[in-house]
């Protein structure tokens, strides 16, 4: 609740109070507001008047605006370099090129920091659809760094599965809105259990970052548009971070590890500014890819995730059949919907998974897919194979995910502007889903 101009301004998201003030009040459950004019008085449950604290909101009426794009989701997606740097900023020294963002987490204090990370036995993700898929990437990297086992779970399906959680459990839990009601009841469930709960959100005082017992920000800055972008690509940023952290206070990070790692991620907001180059290439080639039956997003190890992420966008703008698949599976059914009317975008960056997507990428041209490849800089291989290559800059295999999640974002929103969609508000979605 927000008051301005004589009048109490109430609304389920800070933006849409944000362009008349910027102080606002936030309800907690069972609360109630009795409001006249410009006052009101919050109660609670029980009746009894209860003070509530007014807090500033650190966006800006401007940040929430298109400045000139022709949609949010444009301008977001071109925000993201700036909305990763932000992201990093707090937790990296950039002199010493090392990583300090456990320690931001208010979960422990300086002292409890060594003996409670070395305590930590499992770690489990849990979000929903583009935040499980941050979820995930974060997973492989926490576990390829910390060698911490690290399970990641859709908030939908377990909160009713009666999870079974080891002790020195710690829980991560994504979310952009931090209103979503799968994920805030997981974060209940999990309280009740006392499992320590942190929580990666983009907006400060929602429910799940108020409710949680740390937290951390993706500092991207109001996300409009119903497809997430700039809040992704600052989530796998700070799941990096937290992987690299994690190794450090464990004592499994080598010094030069840790400078290589933390240099990588500062370079990566001016590689995803040249990536950003291939808007021009999507918007000239939407007008041929929205005509495909369907696409197949495919990607191994750290990429997996992101061919998820990739299919989901084609799907929630393009309204278009799309699926996201681990390569290595294709033997095992997706071969078999292969024809040239279905595109294949396969994400083969070169990494240690590079030579088996290959052969993957090599099945389905075989089979009259239509390819589109996404790969690193001078693969000439790649591009005599593909119907359409575009070239990434040379990145760490861990900082890949932060670069191929622009071209997939692009590719979505020229294609479903080509169909004439609403690319901010596509149909039957919300940006926040605040119900089961
Ligand atoms: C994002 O593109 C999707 N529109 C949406 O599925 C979103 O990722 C999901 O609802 C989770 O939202 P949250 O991160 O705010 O919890």
């Amino acid at each position: 609740m927000g008051t301005a101009k004589g009048s109490v301004l109430i609304a389920s998201d800070v933006q849409a109070i944000l362009p008349y003030t910027k102080k606002v009040v936030y309800l907690d459950d069972l609360e109630t507001a009795h409001v006249k004019g410009e006052a009101f008085q919050v109660f609670d449950a029980n009746g009894k008047p209860v003070e509530k604290k007014v807090t500033t909101i650190d966006w800006t009426a401007e940040q929430a605006k298109k400045e000139g794009y022709p949609h949010f989701m444009l301008k977001e997606i071109f925000e993201e370099p700036r909305a990763v740097a932000r992201a990093l900023a707090p937790h990296v020294d950039v002199e010493k090129h090392a990583v300090d963002i456990l320690s931001h987490t208010g979960l422990w204090s300086a002292n409890q920091l060594s003996a409670a990370c070395a305590s930590i036995d499992r770690i489990i993700i849990v979000a929903c659809c583009t935040s499980f898929y941050a979820a995930q990437v974060g997973g492989y990297l926490i576990e390829q760094f910390a060698g911490v086992a690290t399970s990641t779970d859709i908030a939908s399906e377990f909160r009713y599965r009666k999870p079974v959680i080891a002790k020195n459990t710690l829980a991560i839990l994504i979310s952009q809105s931090g209103e979503t009601a799968d994920t805030l009841a997981v974060l209940r469930q999990l309280k009740k259990m006392q499992v320590p709960v942190l929580s990666i959100s983009n907006v400060k005082n929602s429910t799940v970052d108020r409710e949680a017992d740390g937290r951390l920000y993706m500092n991207a800055g109001p996300e409009i548009g119903v497809a997430s972008t700039k809040a992704f690509t600052a989530t796998l940023a700070l799941m990096h971070l937290l992987a690299l952290d994690l190794a450090k206070v464990r004592g499994q990070l080598k010094l030069n590890d840790e400078s290589r790692y933390v240099r990588a991620l500062l370079a990566a907001p001016a590689q995803m500014e040249t990536v950003l180059a291939c808007d021009k290439f999507f918007s000239e080639a939407a007008a041929t890819l929205k005509n495909y039956k369907g696409f197949l997003y495919m990607g191994r190890g750290v990429n997996y995730p992101i061919a998820l992420e990739g299919a989901l966008k084609l799907k929630e703008l393009a309204y278009m059949h799309a699926e996201g698949y681990a390569a290595g599976e294709m033997k095992h059914g997706p071969l078999a919907l292969i024809d040239d009317r279905m595109a294949v975008v396969m994400l083969a960056p070169s990494d240690s998974l590079y030579e088996k997507t290959l052969s993957n990428l090599e099945e389905a041209k075989a089979r009259g897919g239509v390819i589109i490849s996404i790969g690193t800089v001078g693969n000439e291989k790649l591009r005599a194979l593909s119907a359409r290559y575009l070239a990434l800059p040379r990145a760490e295999w861990s900082v890949n995910p932060l670069l191929e999640s622009i071209p997939l974002q692009l590719l979505a929103y020229h294609v479903a502007n080509a169909l004439g969609h609403d690319v901010d508000q596509p149909r039957n979605l919300a940006k926040s889903v605040t119900v089961e």
